[in-house]
């Protein structure tokens, strides 16, 4: 059964309007919603006093309406009382300064008093509805690092520490970080601070680091709540809302690896004309966390608030993208929120009931996918190509001030992910550590920071095709760069030797398309496949290939048809196809009518529509 369902916010409503929820949600098929996201003010009214009379009468409604629970922990926004009366609570930003109480998400990771609270609270949720028959699934937190991923204070001065003792002597430290360059040595651990405001650039391996301590101190609150629901309930789904690919500060692969299920929340940006591409790549990423079906946890029935323009989705839209996460590997479509809110800064979000209420366009297409899904199943999907991903290159890549801003690194990997999105080839990710094997080849749009070569070496050698773009094998773990030069560690792999790059004053171009970087590639065994300004190259090793990138192209599409020897589907563009292996996805993602042929019949899709084929 496909889960379908919202965020529901009771506390927001009077009890008539409950009753008509039920009523509703019934008419709708939602079979699951999201309890209790921001209930922890109502639930704790004062310290280590409970009310849990409101959260009792909803389950038990729930549950008599048949309508299960992924029950919220709550701990995304504490109460005020806990802000004001504890000083630790609330981050401070780079300048020190204090993110003020009044919104949400506004709690520092390590403070010891938020952490008490939280843990209190979620174990008095737990041992209270461990056993309610409403109960299908944990949800822990809401979108961790949401508003609030770092944090300066001198609490978190101090864990960061802790946390560098637990990792390396201060000598290491100081060789790690190359405190030899401006006068940085450190003698001892108490001088070191966050990379808070300084008159230049920090140091870039401070900041990695402490990017590193701040994901890994969000980690320690999930796992906090994790253990307490897993002491009463073993053997429950837990998940935690992911954001999407944007969202950097956090390690969602070392996540992913804890949590039973892995769920998103989705807003592609109306006004981005290749939005439906960048999604379908957040949704394979999901997916390839844990190589498993992910939930779709959040979507807006129709407009968002917080965009500073925000259109409707266009008629049938919504149900496209709903459709589209199925095509990726989804086993669950949901929303934020069930009832659009009268009050508060999101009353101009929209809602599965829309303020006007159930004569709209939102509330006739949220009743037709709810029965259009109701007769589907989650279905299973085969990659042969995996895009290597990676944070800690992420989070060294993008350390400012860097050769160029221009090298974004999810920017990259969607250009290349693009190339195979466009010709329907699906698509799986791979992470820091994982085999390769399973994959014909493998890309790694760019591995500025290397850590992997062991894993790449065999990949090659026992047959494997492996391509790397450019401005790759740079620094290794602790960003400091490779003394041998750079690929120095891949160079008979690759058979070349990188000896520089050069950033382009201005975009470049040749057969192959746009470019605004080039390496400067010697070419020792391998071949060139193309050679005019930017070098591509192969080197034919073991009983694989390894090729070489040598440039920042603004469409790998050309290079990519050199190296890549699998045939997709044809579509015009826009129209995607996903076959997996119970249904067969047409997805038209234009304001266009669409014919498409798919093994010899051919389909039209209305605008913004799809057809399901069943297998
Ligand atoms: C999400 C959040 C929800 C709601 C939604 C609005 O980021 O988890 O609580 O704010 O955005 O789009």
């Amino acid at each position: 059964m496909i889960i379908y369902g919202a965020d529901y916010n009771p506390e927001q409503w009077s009890k008539d309007v409950w009753l008509e929820d039920m009523t509703l949600m019934k008419e709708c098929k939602v079979n699951m919603v999201n309890l209790n996201i921001f209930g922890w003010a109502l639930l704790e009214p004062s310290e280590g006093v409970y009310d849990f009379s409101m959260l009792d009468e909803m389950m038990d409604l729930l549950y008599e309406n048949k309508i299960s629970v992924d029950l919220a922990t709550a701990t995304a926004a504490q109460p005020a009382w806990l802000s004001m009366k504890y000083e630790d609570v609330l981050p401070k930003d780079k300048h020190m300064n204090t993110v003020w109480h009044g919104s949400r998400q506004t709690y520092c990771p390590n403070s010891s008093h938020y952490r008490l609270r939280a843990k209190l609270l979620v174990e008095a949720i737990v041992k209270r509805y461990h056993k309610h028959p409403a109960l299908k699934m944990w949800h822990v937190n809401n979108e961790y690092s949401d508003h609030t991923s770092i944090c300066y204070c001198d609490t978190c001065a101090e864990k960061f520490r802790v946390w560098l003792k637990g990792k390396y002597s201060l000598e290491e430290v100081n060789e790690r970080w190359g405190t030899a360059f401006w006068s940085q040595r450190y003698y001892s651990f108490s001088h070191i601070i966050p990379p808070r405001h300084t008159a230049a650039d920090p140091n870039p391996g401070l900041v990695l680091d402490y990017k590193r301590f701040m994901s890994e101190s969000t980690y320690e609150l999930f796992l906090m709540e994790y253990d307490i629901i897993k002491a009463y309930t073993p053997d429950m789904t837990v998940t935690s809302n992911f954001m999407g690919n944007d969202n950097k500060p956090l390690d969602y692969y070392k996540w992913a690896k804890k949590m039973d299920l892995v769920s998103w929340d989705s807003y592609p940006d109306p006004l981005d004309s290749r939005a439906y591409m960048k999604n379908a790549l957040t949704h394979d990423l999901m997916r390839s966390y844990k190589k498993q079906a992910f939930v779709l946890m959040e979507q807006a029935p129709d407009q968002v608030n917080w965009r500073s323009k925000n259109p409707n989705k266009e008629p049938n839209e919504m149900i496209l993208y709903s459709m589209q996460a199925l095509a990726h590997g989804g086993k669950g479509v949901m929303f934020f929120q069930w009832r659009q809110s009268l009050k508060g800064a999101e009353k101009f979000h929209s809602g599965m009931v829309p303020h006007n209420g159930t004569e709209t366009k939102t509330y006739r297409e949220v009743k037709a996918l709810g029965h259009i899904l109701s007769s589907m199943k989650e279905d299973d999907f085969k990659a042969s190509v995996a895009i290597y991903f990676d944070y800690d290159n992420w989070w060294a890549l993008e350390y400012e001030p860097g050769p160029s801003a221009d090298m974004k690194y999810m920017d990259i990997v969607r250009d290349y992910y693009a190339y195979f999105y466009d010709n329907n080839i699906p698509v799986d990710f791979v992470f820091n550590g994982e085999t390769l094997e399973d994959y014909d080849y493998v890309l790694v749009p760019n591995a500025y920071m290397l850590h992997d070569e062991g894993v790449f070496k065999d990949y090659v050698k026992k047959g494997g095709q492996l391509i790397m773009g450019a401005f790759s094998g740079i620094v290794d773990e602790s960003d400091t760069v490779f003394s041998k030069g750079y690929m120095s560690s891949l160079s008979d792999v690759f058979g070349i030797k990188v000896l520089g790059y050069h950033v382009l004053k201005e975009t470049k171009s040749n057969l192959l398309g746009h470019y605004s970087w080039k390496d400067e590639v010697k070419v020792l065994t391998a071949d060139l496949l193309f050679d005019d300004d930017v070098l591509i190259t192969k080197n034919s090793t073991g009983h694989g290939n390894a090729y070489y990138i040598g440039g920042r192209f603004d469409d790998y599409s050309k290079v990519l048809d050199e190296i890549i020897k699998i045939k997709g589907y044809d579509s015009d563009e826009g129209v995607s196809v996903r076959v997996g292996k119970k249904y067969v996805y047409l997805l038209n993602f234009t304001g266009l009518h669409k014919s498409l042929d798919f093994e010899g019949i051919n389909y039209k899709l209305q605008p913004y529509g799809y057809k399901i084929i069943h297998l």
